[in-house]
């Protein structure tokens, strides 16, 4: 982690940044150093104070202890200087829901100085490149959530900042829409050569995206790093098991196997540290034991488990609710209309979920 304090090539650093709201510390001494050209994943459960730290980036709040500077300026003394070189997408951006896509497009090159002759053609093309040119001339107020987000994304970018800011950019899109953000991020990063920094609650969003993240929790930060590496320090794969008998007994035997992880309610987890070669052992010591095994999976090291680590807590499925977590396994009878069904199979782009992505063993 040696580069993260090395601030000299940073196009974002932060050192020390707080944030209170009353008693409520919401960023606690955040120290930050993202460099230029390269798409930084900011990721952390809710009320992690990812937003608060975007927003004191970007000049809209002032820290409450701390220094930033953003593309070679002050975040509070040159605020201004600030905000002519980034593009800013907040998650919960007002938008004037009578004006049109254009007319947002058009306010915003003015309100950035860029003279008509220019804008126009650039917003056409941003219009286009977000995909809603058939809509351009609809009000705002008609569009769905995931073309919000896009013109956000657009709007964000029509004065061509060096760094870009973009607060959970695909929270709520479906699968289709979610990728064609992540291409549009890959396109302007590496096309363009804009700094991105991203917040997100998705792990797959970040492991996907992002070169470097760091992982934030109650205000602080967790973890830092590269996602393969912090992956590799997670070392063993996690065995997850659910038994129809005493878990105290199940997790005396798989003891012998690793060291505990944490896991969803209602399973127990391991490291295992003989990795998959020492499935038939555990499962036959559990059976040994008299103890069924009613579902069990084994799962490479995944940024969840990071932020277990880390943490003590799993971050996928933390939204879901208790029915959720009781609910029996996804059956291959699921409707089209069912939206997890959407994402079902699909690699590399489904929303958080309780189970990951392997397919689970069937053991009983
Ligand atoms: N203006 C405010 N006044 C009071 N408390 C606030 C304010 N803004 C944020 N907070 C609190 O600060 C903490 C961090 O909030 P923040 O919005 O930064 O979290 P987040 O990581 O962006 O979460 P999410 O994923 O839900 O967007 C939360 O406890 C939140 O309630
Ligand atoms: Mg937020």
């Amino acid at each position: 982690m040696t580069g993260d304090t090395g601030q000299g090539d940073a196009i974002i650093s932060a050192t020390g940044l707080v944030r209170r709201f009353g008693d409520l510390v919401a960023v606690d001494g955040v120290d930050l150093a993202v460099r230029r050209g390269e798409v930084f994943g900011f990721l952390g459960p809710n009320g992690a104070g990812k937003s608060t730290t975007v927003r004191m980036l970007t000049t809209l709040l002032r820290p409450s202890g701390g220094t930033a500077r953003v593309a070679g300026h002050d975040v509070v003394s040159e605020a201004g200087e600030v905000r002519r070189r980034i593009g800013v997408a907040l998650q919960d951006a007002a938008i004037d829901p009578l004006m049109t896509g254009t007319e947002l497009v058009r306010l915003q090159a003015v309100l950035f100085g860029i003279p008509n002759s220019i804008a126009q053609k650039r917003g056409a093309d941003l219009l286009d490149r977000v995909g809603l040119t058939a809509a351009a001339d609809r009000r705002v107020g008609t569009y769905s959530g995931g073309m919000r987000r896009r013109l956000d994304l657009a709007l964000s970018l029509v004065h061509e900042p060096e760094v870009l800011f973009l607060d959970e950019p695909t929270t709520g899109l479906d699968p289709m829409s979610r990728m064609a953000l992540w291409e549009e991020v890959r396109y302007l990063n590496r096309e363009r050569g804009t700094t991105v920094l991203l917040t997100t609650q998705y792990l797959e969003e970040a492991d996907q995206l992002a070169g470097r993240i760091a992982i934030i929790d109650h205000g602080r930060i967790v973890k830092k790093g590269v996602p393969r590496a912090l992956k590799d320090e997670v070392g063993s794969p996690t065995l997850m098991i659910e038994v129809d008998a005493d878990q105290r007994v199940a997790a005396e035997v798989l003891a012998r196997y690793g060291t505990e992880r944490t896991v969803d309610s209602g399973m127990l987890g391991i490291g295992l540290e003989g990795g998959a070669q020492q499935l038939t052992s555990v499962v036959r010591a559990l059976d040994d034991a008299g103890i069924t095994v009613v579902h069990m999976e084994l799962n490479a090291p995944t940024l969840d488990d990071v932020f277990a680590e880390a943490t003590g807590r799993r971050l996928e499925g933390a939204d879901e609710t208790e029915s959720d977590v009781d609910a029996p396994p996804p059956t291959p009878d699921r409707t089209e209309d069912d939206p997890s069904a959407v994402t079902e199979g699909q690699s590399g782009d489904e929303p958080p979920r309780r189970r990951r992505r392997s397919a689970p063993l069937r053991a009983s």
